[in-house]
């Protein structure tokens, strides 16, 4: 099979959500704290009615009543989740009712857990599938759903919540280029979920967006050695049409491309403009530590960079300002951002993806566009997303009724014998919403 890759996406993130400037004010900071500070608009929020096992059934159901696929024809599901509700029964093995019922449970595949980084294990292991001998010609279907919550404190507005789904097979519109891949795996504590009775993860916010910085160092190097190897030429951000990151919150998006762009001007200084060169050229003898020490460093590459980051980044962001950090679901909403905003330009371009994972997981990997054959068209999974609609049908939440839901799902979560609240009136139609979780812990699921 030949040009293996996505063939079609759908995403769902929950229609409540909160402005982080009423948060601002709500939790007393500066104003700009959050909304220039940390570059966020608005964040989703799950209600008692959803998690992530309501969002992916709403948005496989989606997917495969949008693009008119039997669920017959998929062979593979993978699920990429750290949003953990059992620790033994996989998010995939709830997806199977919508397969089940069609009589298919041919169907392989589980969940893959680390961090943000379980979506790209699970695309990863679908396309894998695909190019390899034990591939039926079926589809491969991936899933990515998270919902983000951090306790009180300065990590509570780098939140969201979303499901992506994403059919995998040949011939795709969106087709891995797999043999630049660039990855980097190590040992940290930056982000991690120790505590198995809350959902909140336990986090060292500054280490974990050094972590991010030096895993994007050592996995762009590794992607330009290879790509060099095989192109015969130096790779540099000129020989990519955008770049798609990992977006726990902008700002970071923003550090890490101007980083990208430092590296560039290290490797060959002619890769960056003059002007560039003026502004960097002072921080050419800091060591690799000082350098991500160095806020003057951040300071000046996000200055030198921004002209290249309006045009190659700018457009991948517009879903994560809005949302916020949907933890695996995050750097393929950012994608289905490009889409959204560039699908009529957007054939015989190059894009690279930023995957991260705190722990440490990271894979810098590149797609090569085309506009594909209908159903399987650029424009036809624009129209399908339709995410214009889904953000102008969000219903906006004060501060205090957020805090409200976070303080009931503490209570929730790991809990057994409940109901969940009639009021399903916001949810829009076709979306799956949690029922009850009965005296064994089993959890219902209804459709609106
Ligand atoms: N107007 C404009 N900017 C402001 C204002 C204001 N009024 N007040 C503060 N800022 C800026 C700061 O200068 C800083 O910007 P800089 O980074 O460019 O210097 C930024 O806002 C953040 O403020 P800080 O005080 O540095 O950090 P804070 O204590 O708010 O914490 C953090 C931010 C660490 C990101 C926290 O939200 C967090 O821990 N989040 C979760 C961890 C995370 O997402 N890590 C990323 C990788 S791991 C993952 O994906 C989960």
């Amino acid at each position: 099979p030949k040009n293996v890759g996505i063939l079609a996406m759908d995403i769902y993130f929950p229609r409540t959500c909160v402005q982080q400037e009423a948060l601002e004010a709500h939790d007393g900071v500066s104003k700009g704290k959050y909304t220039i500070g940390l570059g966020q608009d608005c964040m989703a929020f799950c209600t008692e009615v959803e998690d992530v096992i309501s969002m992916s059934l709403t948005v496989v159901t989606s997917l495969l009543e949008k693009f008119k696929i039997d669920p017959k024809q998929i062979g593979r599901l993978e699920v990429g989740s750290e949003t953990v509700i059992d620790k033994s029964k996989s998010i995939k093995t709830f997806l199977m009712q919508i397969f089940e019922e069609s009589g298919n449970t041919d169907i392989e595949g589980v969940d893959s857990t680390n961090a943000c980084y379980g979506g790209t294990a699970a695309l990863f292991n679908c396309v894998n599938w695909v190019e390899s001998s034990s591939w039926d010609g079926r589809y491969g279907l991936v899933v990515c759903t998270d919902s983000a919550v951090y306790a009180e404190g300065p990590a509570r507005p780098t939140g969201g919540a979303a499901a992506i789904a994403m059919l995998i097979g040949p011939d795709a519109p969106i087709a891995f280029e797999s043999k630049f891949r660039g990855s980097y795996m190590s040992h940290a504590y930056d982000f991690y979920k120790p505590n198995l009775a809350s959902e909140y993860p336990v986090v060292d916010g500054k280490l974990s967006q050094t972590c991010f910085l030096m895993a994007l160092d050592s996995c762009y190097k590794n992607f330009c050695e290879k790509f060099e190897k095989l192109e015969g030429r130096p790779f540099s951000i000129s020989d990519s049409d955008y770049f798609v990151f990992h977006s726990p919150y902008n700002k970071l998006v923003q550090k890490s491309f101007g980083r990208l762009y430092f590296n560039d001007f290290l490797r060959n200084p002619s890769f960056v403009n003059e002007v560039a060169r003026k502004t960097l050229g002072p921080f050419t003898s800091l060591s690799d530590d000082e350098s991500y020490q160095s806020r003057d460093l951040e300071k000046a590459n996000q200055q030198a960079s921004k002209y290249v980051y309006d045009e190659k980044v700018q457009p991948t962001t517009l879903i994560p300002k809005q949302v916020g950090n949907m933890y695996t679901a995050s750097l393929y909403a950012a994608l289905v951002s490009l889409l959204h905003n560039k699908h009529s330009s957007l054939a015989g371009k190059r894009v690279v993806m930023f995957s991260y994972g705190s722990g440490i997981t990271a894979t810098l990997f590149s797609f090569h566009i085309q506009e594909g054959q209908h159903p399987f068209s650029l424009s036809n999974i624009v129209t399908a997303m339709n995410v214009s609609g889904k953000l102008n049908q969000r219903l906006e939440f004060p501060p205090e009724k957020f805090i409200e839901t976070l303080k009931l799902m503490e209570h929730r979560y790991g809990a057994k014998d409940f109901v969940t609240s009639k009021d399903c009136s916001y949810l829009p139609p076709g979306t799956f919403y949690l029922t009850e979780v009965d005296s064994m812990y089993r959890r219902f699921y209804a459709k609106k």
